[in-house]
């Protein structure tokens, strides 16, 4: 909200886009998440409704077949689609604010025609893979080769935790050109799924987030036509950081849905369980922790609005983006927790949805950079 007046407005198209995803996550995600989560089954059909619906390419625009949005558009749709599926929320993220807004800030013309407008309209989805085994929190690690070959890249290595792994059709990769010149050898290929050398490996069998596919992937001699490089020569780690840090109010939005739903569903459960001849919610131990969650999420939702409203402004938004990823992760954690506590035991049981939130919580502290790394993003920041 620098240099500009402070305002909690919300449109008629903001509310409208609440109000949608909102409806789509009640019909068609809740129907069916506990068994998806369960035997980790993907939301193949689900996501291809939210691609005929416009969740898929948001803030693309509508010249590339996107929804024209912005960025606080974005987060209220992601709060609501987390709060019943986070599963369908991770492949949502990836997809907009990683793939797309990758694709449509540093893509040349012909890779927007050819990839972005099916992106954006969810006929196929996209995979974001920077982390290596031997390279996660120390992205500019990269051991994946990309061998300048005249007129394509020889593409060598293995990406690991790749979500939409398998169902991606299209895979925006990183890997070193120039090993010499550290983070500014990198590159960024666009990688088509069926290209010879390329291959899926083992999906990961999770803690949480369980309908989503993670998987390895396996680059062998595959080539990549050099028309399908992000940018100029060695741009390949900023193009990953500049778009990390736009997922990273993606995450945001989706650790505060996690907390949201989780939340709601306490406030209706302490309403209606008896105990000691009264509601729960007429004890002051369980009104008391639903005015602290009540309270982190509300703040939550603030810095994700703030980081949201920012790059909306075109002002700088990192230290926002990680602010708001590490606060609402934290909150979704603390939240999900108490949530369950509220439920006793019927919180410790699938039916009941709240354990499924608790574990689906903790990745917000894990991906697009552990909070520990969103730790060093701000501090060094405030810094500078
Ligand atoms: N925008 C643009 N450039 C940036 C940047 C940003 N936000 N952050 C860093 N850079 C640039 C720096 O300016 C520097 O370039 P120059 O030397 O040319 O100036 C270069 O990147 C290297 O920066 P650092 O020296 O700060 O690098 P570092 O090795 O100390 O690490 C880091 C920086 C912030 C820790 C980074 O490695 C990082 O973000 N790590 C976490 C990786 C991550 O988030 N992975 C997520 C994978 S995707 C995913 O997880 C998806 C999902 O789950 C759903
Ligand atoms: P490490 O980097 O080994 O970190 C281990 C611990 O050390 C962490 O607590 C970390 O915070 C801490 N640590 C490391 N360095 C420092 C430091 N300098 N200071 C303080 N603490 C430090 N990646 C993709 O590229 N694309 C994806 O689509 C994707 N999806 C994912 C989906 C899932 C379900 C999971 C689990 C991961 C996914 N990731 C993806 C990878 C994810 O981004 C990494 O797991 C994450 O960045 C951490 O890397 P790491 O696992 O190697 O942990």
């Amino acid at each position: 909200f620098i240099s500009s007046p402070l305002s909690f407005h919300l449109s008629e198209e903001h509310l409208a886009v609440q109000a949608a995803a909102r409806d789509f996550a009640r019909t068609e995600l809740l129907p069916g998440v506990i068994d998806r989560d369960e035997h980790q089954i993907f939301p193949k059909e689900q996501i291809r409704k939210m691609g005929e619906l416009g969740f898929m390419g948001m803030m693309v625009s509508e010249q590339y077949g996107g929804g024209g949005m912005d960025t606080i558009s974005y987060v209220l749709a992601m709060e609501e689609i987390s709060k019943i599926d986070a599963s369908a929320s991770v492949c949502m993220s990836v997809n907009n604010s990683l793939v797309c807004w990758g694709l449509e800030n540093y893509g040349t013309e012909e890779q927007k025609q050819k990839y972005l407008t099916r992106l954006a309209t969810g006929e196929i989805i996209g995979a974001f893979c920077l982390s290596e085994p031997e390279a996660g929190s120390d992205a500019t690690s990269q051991r994946t080769t990309a061998v300048d070959m005249g007129d394509y890249y020889l593409l060598n290595g293995t990406k690991n935790w790749i979500t939409n792994g398998s169902s991606a059709s299209v895979y925006l990769v990183i890997a070193q050109t120039y090993p010499e010149k550290g983070h500014r050898g990198i590159n960024a290929l666009i990688v088509e799924r069926d290209s010879p050398g390329f291959e899926v490996g083992k999906k990961e069998n999770k803690l949480g987030i369980r309908g989503s596919d993670t998987h390895s992937l396996m680059f062998t001699d595959v080539k990549v036509p050099k028309e399908n490089r992000i940018g100029e020569d060695g741009f390949g780690f900023k193009f990953a950081m500049q778009t990390l840090s736009g997922g990273r109010i993606g995450i945001a939005s989706q650790a505060l849905g996690i907390a949201s739903g989780a939340y709601e569903l306490a406030v209706e459960y302490a309403k209606q369980r008896q105990a000691f001849g009264k509601p729960i919610a007429d004890h002051q131990a369980i009104q008391f922790k639903l005015a602290d969650m009540a309270t982190q999420i509300e703040a939550a939702r603030l810095l994700c609005l703030k980081a949201a409203y920012l790059k909306d402004q075109h002002a700088d938004f990192a230290r926002a983006a990680s602010m708001a990823k590490l606060y609402a992760s934290q909150v979704a954690m603390d939240v999900t927790v108490e949530a369950v506590q509220v439920h006793g035991g019927y919180g410790y049981v699938k039916e009941y949805h709240v354990e499924r939130l608790m574990r689906d919580a903790k990745i917000t502290q894990i991906y697009e950079g552990t909070s520990e790394i969103q730790k060093i993003v701000i501090a060094r920041d405030i810094l500078k």
